[in-house]
């Protein structure tokens, strides 16, 4: 069969029938199909039921970050991330943390924005006026699309109107802000716009587009700040040289998107893990850094009177504990019992301490010896498996390479041969 990609009716198709007529199009063996057919713990009902066109699903490594004091309370942080050192890195860098008290948090609340595009007014700031003027009304609209959410305490709290300039003339944009409590509120939020959306144009004579979410949720901010002792990051030189890295990226957005990379290693590994949103949380995190102007660091870092490094993060956290598959994924729920968080927001403040940790332990890397020499050390493994070394050589192979201090791939593969050789593997 030629390759195409138009399948007509795949969708309809039972899974075994959508992986055959992939593996009829991309000549696929059977070692590739087991690679693709496998849904692991969801089971073909629960995967097929989540996201369309399934033929499986792509397991990712979990790995338990250790160490993390918050607030006097202790919490193993479950992170889903195919990158090594990550998981080492927070848990070493929360250990650090712990000696000055670990790490200490607040949230703002957990207000999502709604936003209403209101277009082809021509009098904008009497329509605003008008839109404040009604604002109880809207609130009272949007309660009504979402009663369980008020049962929970949640539920609209004000309507904002800012009016903007675009290439396409004035716009009337409103802002309900609504508290979602322990839902991270998409659905809720964007049910609530659409309901209110007919109000809005008869109140403005306007008409209404986009009615949807903003993942730039500053009024959802979870903040962790903690010291981290000189002498166990390798001394005052050390720290010195770290807050250098900090204001390095400050002062430089090519440096900075890097800085806040590695920060969002740590946070988007447990937002992956805890079944929630990752490119909502990235898409605010990343937009957040820009709103005091240029692109900024989500963290700050300084050195205290007795020199030693506080760090503090800020960053907006749009996560949830119900809904979505949180609820529905059996690791996400599983990883959200082993964190024992009780609400959206105390899982947000431990998303912002695992970013600040993460990014404590990438600085100092980079400050010192760079982070090559561990990153390789625990890539390693992944190299070994892939230069054809049989799981049970590969702790052998990654001990004689740490000896050398060597980790390109011909020396792997070299080491691989040799051990194989030795153990009659060949
Ligand atoms: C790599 O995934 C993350 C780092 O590049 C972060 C940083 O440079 O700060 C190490």
């Amino acid at each position: 069969m030629a390759k195409t990609s138009d399948i007509s009716g795949f969708y309809k198709l039972p899974i075994d029938e959508r992986v055959a007529k992939i593996r009829e199009v991309a000549d696929l063996d059977d070692e590739e199909v087991d690679a693709i057919r496998n849904t692991g713990v969801l089971g073909d009902d629960l995967a097929d039921r989540m996201i369309e066109n399934v033929v499986g699903t792509m397991p990712m490594p979990l790995g338990m970050a250790m160490n993390f004091r918050i607030n006097d309370k202790d919490y193993v942080v479950p992170m889903a991330i195919e990158e090594p050192s990550v998981v080492a890195a927070a848990s070493n860098l929360a250990k650090v943390a712990r000696k000055r008290g670990g790490f200490h948090t607040s949230h703002s609340g957990s207000l999502m924005i709604g936003q209403i595009q209101v277009t082809g007014v021509p009098d904008p700031w009497g329509a605003r006026a008008k839109i404040l003027q009604h604002k109880e009304d809207i609130m009272t609209k949007c309660d009504m699309c979402d009663k369980v959410l008020v049962r929970f305490g949640g539920g609209a709290r004000d309507v904002i109107v800012r009016v903007i300039e675009t290439m396409s003339g004035p716009m009337v944009v409103v802002h309900l802000i609504v508290d979602t409590r322990d839902a991270m509120g998409a659905n809720a939020v964007n049910t609530m716009a659409e309901a209110v959306a007919p109000f809005l144009e008869e109140v403005t004579g306007g008409r209404v587009y986009l009615r949807i979410i903003s993942n730039l949720a500053t009024y959802r901010v979870a903040r962790s700040w903690a010291i981290f002792d000189k002498d166990e990051l390798g001394g005052e030189e050390v720290v010195d040289g770290m807050i250098k890295a900090y204001h390095f990226a400050a002062a430089d957005p090519y440096r900075c998107a890097t800085h806040n990379k590695g920060i969002m290693n740590g946070i988007s590994a447990v937002v992956i893990a805890t079944g929630n949103d990752f490119r909502a949380v990235e898409a605010g995190a990343h937009t957040f850094a820009t709103v005091d102007g240029g692109y900024k660091p989500l963290t700050k870092w300084e050195k205290t009177a007795d020199g030693h490094l506080m760090g503090v993060i800020e960053v907006p956290m749009a996560v949830g504990l119900v809904g979505g598959a949180t609820k529905v994924h059996p690791t996400a729920r599983a990883n959200v019992k082993i964190l024992g968080v009780e609400t959206a927001d105390e899982l947000g403040m431990v998303m912002a301490s695992v970013g600040l940790a993460q990014n404590v332990g990438a600085l100092r890397a980079l400050a010192t010896e760079g982070i090559q020499k561990g990153h390789m050390r625990l890539h390693a493994r992944n190299m070994a498996v892939q230069a054809g070394a049989p799981i049970e050589i590969v702790d052998e192979v990654v001990r004689r390479l740490a000896q050398m201090e060597r980790f390109d791939f011909g020396t792997v593969e070299e080491v691989v041969a040799e051990v194989k050789k030795e153990k009659g593997l060949q």
